[in-house]
């Protein structure tokens, strides 16, 4: 696991932005894994900056989401389906037609799960996947005591979760109980795992992450079995690592090479 600790929020996502622009610019039709929440925004800021200015060029990317709420609404503003076209795809001037979110309103969610990582193996895999990490550890929506081989699958949300999301509705009664979400061992598919987090909120899940045992009870120490992963954070994020654990500050080369 690399580990970056980067000043700010803003320099973790330009330094996640860096990564994806160096997997972009090596293969334009790369395969993209983006996630919601409030950690990759930067990222996003910084990437549609990059796209206005003739930098990079997303068009001919493909992408896939990482989770949905389920019974929600494609054009509910919450449903990460909105989310993402609101905060990725117009930013970002991705191409509609090849960014997937899960669906949590198809009639038979099972079907719709199989033929969600159906679609993620016909594109070839991921070749980098943006993540955050929730206050409890989970990535995407894997709760705590997910299976490290799980796939994309219906779950429950924890209260925590819901309440920690309560921030994006009305009132926490309005938060699904349910999700879609790909599942730990579809995540590890991917070739490169770039995980951002920053604030003092996430301090403590980020100490487990990197330095905890590999449990089930902390979903994303699971990335430490993984051959390509990054994890870039801001010093606040970075508070309770271990002293002697810590890296020097630096930045990551590359992206990855398909
Ligand atoms: C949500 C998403 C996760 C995200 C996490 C952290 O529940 N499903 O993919 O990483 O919560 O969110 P935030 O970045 O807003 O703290």
């Amino acid at each position: 696991m690399d580990v970056v600790i980067a000043p700010t929020g803003v320099d973790v996502g330009r330094i996640a932005a860096d990564l994806i622009t160096a997997t972009v610019q090596g293969s334009a039709d790369a395969v993209l894994g983006i996630a919601t929440g409030s950690s990759p925004l930067e990222t996003y800021r910084e990437l549609a900056r990059r796209v206005a200015d003739g930098v990079v060029d997303l068009s001919a990317v493909r992408a896939f989401a990482l989770d949905e709420y389920v019974g929600l609404g494609s054009d509910h503003p919450e449903s990460y389906r909105s989310v993402i076209r609101r905060e990725v795809i117009g930013p970002l001037r991705l191409t509609a037609d090849l960014v997937q979110t899960p669906d949590g309103d198809a009639p038979d969610l099972d079907a719709a799960c199989a033929r969600y990582e159906r679609m993620i193996r016909d594109a070839g895999g991921v070749d980098i996947q943006l993540l955050g990490i929730g206050a409890n550890g989970h990535i995407g929506f894997n709760e705590p005591l997910s299976s490290f081989s799980s796939r994309t699958r219906v779950a429950t949300l924890t209260a925590q979760t819901r309440r920690d999301n309560a921030r994006f509705f009305e009132s926490l009664d309005d938060v699904p109980h349910q999700c879609v979400t790909q599942g730990i061992g579809t995540i590890m598919d991917a070739r490169c795992l770039v995980l951002v987090a920053d604030g003092e909120r996430k301090a403590e899940s980020v100490a487990r992450m990197i330095e905890g045992p590999v449990t089930d009870t902390c979903p994303a120490s699971a990335l430490q079995l993984h051959p390509h992963a990054v994890v870039i954070v801001d010093e606040s994020a970075a508070r309770i690592l271990t002293p002697s654990q810590r890296y020097d500050r630096r930045t990551p080369v590359s992206g990855v090479a398909r």
